[in-house]
């Protein structure tokens, strides 16, 4: 099937770079007045002013979508989320917001091991459909692609049984084994690590369940000894690395990330001037989530402007989960990297889009509207893209197209 979108007062096609955006290319959209898009099978034949897109021989036979003048540009690349979790943490909430600590929370009976208990006690068809309906929030809020991560089993099933349900609901799943320590470990994090490097991890390489593995290195979780011996057997089951670091506390996470060539270092809260120059002058995508600064009422921002002006590669992505950032929502994450770690609406979009592309190694199919590349895309209902962010907690998605396809709001 062909289809042409027209009428797009402005279309960002976020076009023209092989790698992640940095530097002053973060905020190079490929900004087209009056543009259009035309796509067959799925993917993007041509992407640019309407003149030229149109008169091409396809464009006359094209099933036709009238932007009316609103902005369109790819899809949100949403490249870090719990997706999976069973259900929301309300009672964490109120307590955090009476002033509860973790601890506190924790020895209420929440936190990341109420989750864990959630999960483990779910059948397989209240995940899906928890995920599912997630998804679902998620396309209306004009994200197209989703990485979603286990880490709320922690048992083989459970983790095995929430991969399997990311890969169908057609997420890109991440193992993270090592999100905390299980009761059944309790106080033997280095054993539970061993247990995971030699039983679990490669099961998960063999059935081919995730494409990422990832570890929380933070105090409370895993130490950066642990880190070193999970990332280190990941990398020789064939798996991409990724880590949660410097969320709460800076253990050298992310420079241990950076030496063994992981594709992302999430959070980075509190990285300092060696994180940023670590990633400045390396691959690994740093990718921001200031969903979790905001839920959980912190000050705490990553240094995106430091990052950016030294030249890393940065991403945003929304952290869903149910404790630190439950929002399905991009827009709202490209508000809070404006406002609160001053990004411009132009590299937040980038941030959004084309890089956490790549954070997923994905970045030659998706995040940008290119011929070949997927045709995932939005059609927000706004004439300006610095409307996105200003307009905070307000969604601006008319359209959301998958592979070429429009996906119904039901
Ligand atoms: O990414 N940092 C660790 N994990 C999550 C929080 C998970 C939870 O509280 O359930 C995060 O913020
Ligand atoms: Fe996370």
């Amino acid at each position: 099937m062909t289809v042409l979108v027209r009428n797009a007062r402005q279309l960002l096609t976020l076009a023209g770079e092989h790698g992640p955006r940095r530097g002053s290319r973060l905020s190079e959209l490929g900004l087209v007045e009056n543009g259009a898009v035309l796509v067959r099978e799925g993917r993007v034949v041509a992407a640019g002013p309407a003149a030229e897109v149109e008169a091409l021989p396809d464009a006359g036979r094209a099933e036709g979508i009238d932007a009316r003048g609103a902005v369109v540009m790819p899809g949100f690349v949403d490249s870090h989320t719990h997706l999976i979790h069973a259900r929301p943490r309300l009672a964490d909430y109120e307590m955090r917001l009476e002033g509860a600590n973790y601890a506190e929370i924790a020895r209420a009976g929440g936190g990341i091991l109420s989750t864990v208990r959630m999960v483990r006690s779910a059948t397989g068809e209240q995940l899906e459909q928890q995920g599912k309906a997630a998804l679902r929030t998620m396309h209306r809020h004009g994200t197209t692609t989703v990485e979603a991560k286990s880490g709320y089993g922690l048992d083989l099933d459970t983790e095995l049984r929430t991969l399997e349900i990311a890969g169908r609901l057609g997420a890109v799943p991440t193992y993270l084994g090592a999100h905390v320590t299980p009761p059944e470990f309790a106080g033997r994090a280095g054993e539970y690590i061993e247990w995971l490097c030699r039983e679990v991890m490669p099961q998960v390489a063999s059935r081919a369940l995730a494409r990422f593995a990832d570890i929380y290195c933070d105090e409370g979780a895993f130490s950066l000894s642990d880190a070193r011996d999970y990332l280190l057997r990941a990398k020789e089951l064939g798996f991409g690395l990724k880590m949660h670091a410097d969320q709460f506390s800076r253990l050298g996470g992310t420079k241990l990330a950076v030496e063994l060539g992981a594709i992302s270092v999430d959070h980075l809260e509190h990285a300092g001037a060696e994180e940023v120059q670590a990633l400045a002058s390396s691959t690994t995508v740093a990718t921001l989530l200031p969903g979790a600064v905001f839920h959980l009422g912190l000050r705490c921002y990553p240094p995106a402007r430091a990052l950016i002006e030294a030249g890393a590669a940065v991403a945003l992505a929304t952290d869903f989960n149910p404790g630190s950032s439950p929002t399905c929502n991009m827009q709202m994450i490209l508000s809070l990297a404006c406002t609160e770690m001053r990004m411009s609406p132009a590299e937040a979009i980038a941030a959004a889009t084309i890089n956490g592309a790549h954070a997923l190694g994905i970045g030659g199919r998706a995040g940008s509207l290119e011929p070949g590349k997927s045709a995932d895309l939005l059609v927000l209902e706004v004439s300006d893209y610095r409307e996105i962010p200003y307009h905070f907690g307000v969604n601006h998605v008319r359209l959301t197209m998958k592979q070429g396809a429009v996906i119904p709001w039901d």
